[in-house]
């Protein structure tokens, strides 16, 4: 390549937009000097160009028309950092047709179109780098790219949402419930004013629907992933679980077996001794189990101006290494076939059930006749505490099927002594 500068195009200059520039202004001598080629942002796309801006910019970069990033003969790299799915997917196909390569931290995007959005991008010879699409700052997608590569990856298991861990951190150490917690966290910037894709689990699903495509080489649909959310996780479970020894997470859990693969995000207890029970607050922590490397975990920030941009400009040094060395798409994952994906009714899993029961003698007999008869063995039964007339009780079940657990439940729900089913949360070894 003639020794020219590499020409940036932004879409975005929100949070991580902003983060990305700050740190391209910061360290970009650094930068430079590690490509041994300049870099320059030309042009930024916004919506609105007299917004306010926490990082200095050249108002003359700014415009509202994306056309003029995309279409721009002069740029090399369009960073998409727009969110959203419809006018990101149009601008980044546009910038890939118009022989650019694109780094995007959008994950509803990558994790609903990024097989197509790769094969276009392959076809152009070009690529698409989006390492902040998962875990903000902490690496993930190029170790699986590239320093796992050679691993068949068994498992993954993670704390990928920092707004839903910073919520049960304050639940559980604080005594916080959900709303309260919830609300601190819209206060501090850790939560969005609409937290529907967090809290009810979507937001993790997208990113685990990236690691497992990557991890498993496999087609992925967002409807293959069995998502459920924190709304309905109660203080009282959180203490309980504490009681008995566990700690209260979403996780999100990504598993290749013989019979097929397992994709789910859910709350569920995790041992106080296993590693991810002490990842607390807004931080995030991802577990992953390779045939030959055995277990390796990453930990940091998962979102933030700063984290996130700093995975951003690790992803337009890496293109701009590929455009310096004239390399045609650089290492890319394209070959994803359809997998089988083992429905939730026949995975397997311990189970933590509260549930309240007349207080007379025998309930506990009567609970573990049901859960024998559904064959549904039993590890731990308590009773927490009563009041006149009922009594409120714990379970704690050994590795079942999900649709047998299920199927008890129901049985133990049509009977007279039963009077409320209140919590099913799985149980994580
Ligand atoms: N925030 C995080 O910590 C984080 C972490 C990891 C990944 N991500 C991902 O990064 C992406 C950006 O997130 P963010 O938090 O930075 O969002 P944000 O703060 O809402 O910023 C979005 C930016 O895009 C601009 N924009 C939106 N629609 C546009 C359009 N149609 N045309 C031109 N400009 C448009 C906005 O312009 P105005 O400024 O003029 O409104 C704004 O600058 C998302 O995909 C998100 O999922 C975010």
């Amino acid at each position: 390549m003639k020794n020219r500068t590499i020409k940036i195009g932004m879409l975005g200059l929100g949070t991580v937009g902003g983060g990305t520039l700050q740190i391209l202004q910061k360290n970009g001598r650094e930068i430079e000097r590690k490509l041994g080629v300049g870099l320059e942002v030309k042009r930024i796309a916004v919506r609105d160009t007299g917004k306010k801006r926490p990082v200095a910019v050249d108002q003359e970069l700014l415009t509202t028309k994306i056309d003029h990033v995309v279409c721009d003969p002069e740029i090399d790299i369009v960073v998409e950092l727009m969110g959203g799915v419809g006018a990101a997917r149009q601008a980044i196909i546009r910038a890939l047709e118009n022989g650019k390569f694109v780094v995007t931290a959008n994950k509803d995007l990558m994790a609903q179109n990024g097989a197509e959005l790769l094969a276009i991008a392959k076809n152009q010879g070009k690529n698409i780098f989006y390492e902040a699409s998962v875990g903000g700052g902490i690496p993930l997608i190029r170790p699986l790219k590239h320093c796992l590569a050679a691993n068949r990856i068994k498992k993954i298991i993670g704390i990928i949402n920092g707004t839903t861990n910073y919520i049960l951190t304050k639940m559980s150490l604080e005594g916080m419930e959900f709303a309260e917690a919830l609300a601190e966290a819209q206060a501090r910037g850790f939560a969005e004013a609409d937290p529907a894709s967090d809290v009810e689990g979507r937001d993790a699903a997208y990113k685990l629907n990236i690691m497992a495509t990557l991890a498993f080489s496999a087609l992925i649909s967002m409807d293959d992933i069995c998502t459920e959310g924190i709304t309905e996780v109660k203080l009282r479970d959180i203490r309980y679980a504490r009681e008995l020894g566990y700690s209260v997470k979403l996780l999100a859990v990504a598993e290749e077996k013989e019979d097929g693969l397992v994709l789910r995000v859910h709350p569920a207890l995790i041992p106080l001794s296993h590693p991810l029970a002490s990842v607390e607050n807004e931080f995030n922590a991802v577990f992953l189990q390779g045939d030959a490397v055995g277990e390796v975990m990453f930990f940091g920030r998962g979102a933030g101006a700063l984290p996130t941009g700093s995975a951003v400009c690790a992803d337009i040094m890496d293109a701009a290494r590929i455009i310096k060395e004239e390399i045609e798409n650089g290492i890319m994952e394209t070959d994803f076939t359809k997998k089988e994906v083992i429905p939730p009714h026949r995975q397997v899993s311990r189970f933590y059930l509260r549930l309240k029961a007349k207080d007379e003698p025998g309930v506990f007999a009567k609970l573990a006749t049901a859960f024998g008869d559904a064959r549904v063995s039993l590890d731990m039964i308590i009773q927490k505490r009563s009041d006149a007339e009922t009594a409120e009780i714990v379970l704690v079940t050994h590795n079942v099927e999900e649709g047998r657990f299920r199927q008890a439940v129901e049985t133990l729900s049509a009977m007279p002594v039963i009077s409320s089913i209140n919590s099913i949360l799985r149980v994580a070894d």
